[in-house]
């Protein structure tokens, strides 16, 4: 009843559902473009979901990977945030927007050389505005497939004790189980659970590893847990997400709870909303998905996050309230490596050197059945419950080897009792499901 409630707003309005349906790339949105920023300015409270009358023009070139120059000749950064928007900052200004796009769930167009109306600030978040985009170069519109999801819709989740013998026999790094709690959940609860419908792109692949990055990396430890630390725990609980597709949530809050852990040691311990981010932030699409560099980064430098107990999880989208609530910031939130598609292992152990990171990876349907080890895809797909391939937003908290297998070691949000203790390790150095292509960074505010 519910999704069918949101699957007719979506379809009323054309608005966001499943992160976005855009799907644009660096070369579709490198060039130069024409920011139309909004007469009225305002705070933070300002609603950019429609634009106002334009107040001033920008002229901003983009150029690949991460060079923003304006028409005075300022020099600034700009990154794509995977393939749904690009953030600029350029003279002191921030600018983020998603591109746009038009349509419904399965039946959308990117037009990839113009945003949707998104937000601007100073890099102090004085001065709000909302803007729009237009790159002076015309694209043609982009078709986005998306996923049909009308048959997980319909099924229930079958048991397959098959398919577990199968994975058993097919990997030596680690082994497969039945969890119970996935018997007669519908597939659709599930995939949402799993990252939901994105608009997927492959992998950037790994960034180049740069010569400093190899020096630096050559002193650091063999293997590293925050979970000990020299017997010290940084890592706050695992939660349950259930079957909303907050995952991005999850990980956005974790890893910010961590980082306080780490820079205060233990001396605070806030646990935050990711409710608050699923009813409230406009950075992201509530159950339907978003990500960790947009609501651990930028939704916390400029909201700010609220305890769990100041809007606890129900884990459904709902209307966002106004609350009283005190807020913890966090700043310099940035793509491990300094950009999106520059991420690599030597880069993700240096920053993991300052606390846990945010990291999402592809979920097939092996993997829901993960149980100990160091998981790799096997190839192996369960023809009794028809998933689809998503992405999954998680927390990295170390890193080590067994028996000459290295891998990371990643809190998920599925509960206590999946994995190890609501753990995995997976395997690293190789990309493996592009878990080295997009990990997240912050630094909270203490
Ligand atoms: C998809 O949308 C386009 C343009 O909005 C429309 O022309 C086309 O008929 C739609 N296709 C389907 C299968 O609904
Ligand atoms: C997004 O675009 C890329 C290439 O531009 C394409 O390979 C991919 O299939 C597209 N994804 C969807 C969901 O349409
Ligand atoms: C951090 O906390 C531990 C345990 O309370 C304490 O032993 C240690 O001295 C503290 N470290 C610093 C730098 O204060």
């Amino acid at each position: 009843m519910k999704l069918l409630f949101v699957a007719v707003i979506v379809a009323v309005l054309g608005l966001g559902c499943c992160d976005t349906p855009a799907n644009c790339t660096y070369d579709d949105v490198q060039g130069t473009w024409k920011f139309y920023i909004s007469k009225d300015v305002g705070d933070r409270t300002m609603d950019c979901s429609k634009m106002g009358s334009v107040g001033s023009i920008r002229k901003i070139n983009l150029k690949y990977p991460d060079l923003a120059t304006d028409e005075f000749g300022n020099e600034g950064f700009w990154t794509m945030v995977y393939n749904q928007g690009f953030e600029v900052v350029i003279a002191g200004r921030k600018f983020f927007a998603f591109s746009k796009y038009k349509g419904s769930l399965q039946n959308a167009t990117s037009y990839c050389d113009q945003t949707m109306p998104g937000w601007s600030h100073d890099v102090v978040e004085h001065q709000w505005s909302c803007y729009y985009g237009e790159k002076l170069e015309k694209l043609a519109p982009k078709a986005t497939h998306l996923i049909d999801e009308s048959q997980m819709k319909s099924s229930v989740y079958k048991p397959n004790p098959d398919y577990i013998r199968q994975l058993n026999e097919a990997s030596s790094t680690w082994k497969a189980t039945i969890y119970a709690e996935y018997e007669g959940m519908h597939l659709i609860d599930l995939h949402r659970r799993n990252g939901g419908s994105r608009s997927r792109v492959s992998s950037p692949g790994r960034g180049l590893l740069k010569e400093e990055t190899k020096m630096a990396a050559v002193n650091l430890p063999e293997s590293w847990d925050w979970r000990n630390v020299d017997g010290v725990d940084f890592v706050s609980p695992v939660r349950n997400q259930g079957g909303c597709g907050s995952c991005y949530a999850f990980s956005s809050m974790a890893m910010n709870e961590a980082r306080i852990r780490v820079m205060s040691n233990n001396t605070q311990m806030p646990v935050f909303s990711p409710q608050d981010i699923v009813d409230c932030c406009q950075y992201s699409q509530g159950c339907d998905g978003g990500f960790p560099y947009l609501v651990g980064g930028k939704y916390a430098e400029d909201f700010g996050l609220v305890d769990e107990s100041c809007d606890p999880y129900v884990g459904e989208d709902r209307k966002c309230k106004s609350t009283s609530c005190s807020r913890r910031y966090a700043t310099r939130y940035r793509y491990v490596g300094g950009y999106y598609g520059a991420c690599n292992e030597q880069e993700m152990k240096l920053a993991l050197q300052r606390g846990p990171l945010s990291v999402s990876f592809m979920v097939y349907d092996d993997f829901m059945h993960y149980k100990s080890g160091v998981y790799r895809h096997s190839g192996l797909t369960d023809k009794y419950n028809p998933f689809e391939i998503t992405n999954h937003a998680v927390l990295l908290v170390g890193y080590g080897a067994d028996e000459g297998t290295k891998y990371w070691i990643v809190k998920n949000s599925w509960g206590k009792g999946w994995g190890e203790e609501g753990y995995f390790r997976i395997l690293r150095g190789a990309d493996e499901c592009a878990i080295e292509s997009i990990a997240v960074e912050t630094f909270p505010v203490l």
